[in-house]
């Protein structure tokens, strides 16, 4: 393994083009509806969104909260409520906590609603987008909290060229294309993080190396979690020789018998990221306890 850290870079192509679609459709709407992973909640955000929606209403999701620590989840939620969001943890995949989203909704517009009505204008429905990192979950959110039964309004294919929307009943409507913001970082940390939750293409990175850096993290906040899935508890013991251990414990053995340290790497990180070691945050607002520079 190399001594010097890979760089994790990220392709701007992708990012100009996603970024001029957003621009477009934020034009259209009253609300953006931000997704961010609940495990990474800083890192998941692109810092352009807050320039883009600076004149939009705002609720902030920390959605694959089942994934997180709950601990850190709350503290999250004061964290983005003292910013001013409207901001609710959720899980897309079981709908837990999508069925309050309305309401936030109608807490989050209020001001428009109530100048709306007393100009007389009624059943003017808010117009939302959600936006988010890709695999942050927005497809599953939109069917969770919309479902199947959303009806498709607005311009008809093949009729007049123009926008989908998603009616979630008659008080709010949502573009069905979700907003895509490609993640932003100058702070290789941020990097790394993303590449934790498999937000940044695998073949970028080398995994033994993003496996060691996870170990340290993991030593740190959540030992218990390598004593209760591999049963190790020797704390001394560097990242690449508690990969071997991982590797003895899940039979990965070379055929010189060396433990496979590359598959440990893989099985370490495969089993993050689907949350068999339990619930982890790999960010919290209070720094010592592994927080980001907020800065
Ligand atoms: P995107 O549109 O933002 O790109 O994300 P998408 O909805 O495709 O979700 C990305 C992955 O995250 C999917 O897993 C999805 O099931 C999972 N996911 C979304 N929300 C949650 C959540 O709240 N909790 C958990 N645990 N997972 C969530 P996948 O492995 O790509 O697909 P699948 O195997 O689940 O079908």
């Amino acid at each position: 393994m190399s001594e010097n850290k890979t760089t994790i870079n990220w392709f701007p192509g992708h990012m100009t083009k996603a970024k001029r679609m957003m621009e477009e459709n934020i034009k259209l709407i009253d609300l953006v509806i931000e997704l961010v992973d609940a495990r990474v909640p800083l890192s998941s955000r692109n810092p352009d969104i807050d320039k883009m929606a600076a004149n939009k209403y705002r609720i902030v999701l920390l959605n694959k909260s089942d994934m997180a620590d709950p601990r850190a989840t709350s503290e999250w939620i004061s964290y983005f409520e003292k910013q001013g969001c409207i901001t609710a943890e959720i899980n897309s995949k079981t709908g837990a906590g999508v069925k309050n989203i309305q309401s936030l909704v109608q807490a989050a517009c209020k001001e428009k609603i109530e100048k709306n009505l007393k100009r007389g204008i009624k059943n003017r429905p808010i117009r939302a987008m959600i936006v988010g990192i890709p695999n942050v979950g927005k497809s599953t959110f939109i069917n969770a909290f919309v479902g199947k039964a959303a009806t498709k309004t607005g311009n008809k294919p093949g009729v007049t060229k123009g926008k989908q929307w998603i009616a979630k009943g008659k008080d709010l409507q949502l573009l069905d294309t979700p907003g895509i913001l490609w993640p932003k970082f100058e702070d290789q940390e941020v990097g790394r993080r993303l590449a934790f939750i498999g937000s940044i293409n695998d073949e970028i990175i080398y995994t033994d190396e993003l496996a060691c850096d996870l170990l340290e993290y993991l030593k740190k906040l959540y030992p218990d979690s390598l004593k209760d899935r591999y049963g190790i508890d020797s704390f001394d013991l560097t990242p690449v020789e508690i990969l071997k251990e991982i590797a003895l414990v899940r039979k990965a053995i070379l055929k010189g018998k060396e433990p496979d340290i590359n598959k440990a790497a893989g099985i370490l990180i495969d089993d993050f990221r689907s949350g068999k070691l339990g619930r982890i945050s790999l960010e919290r607002p209070n720094k010592k306890l592994g927080g980001i520079n907020l800065a």
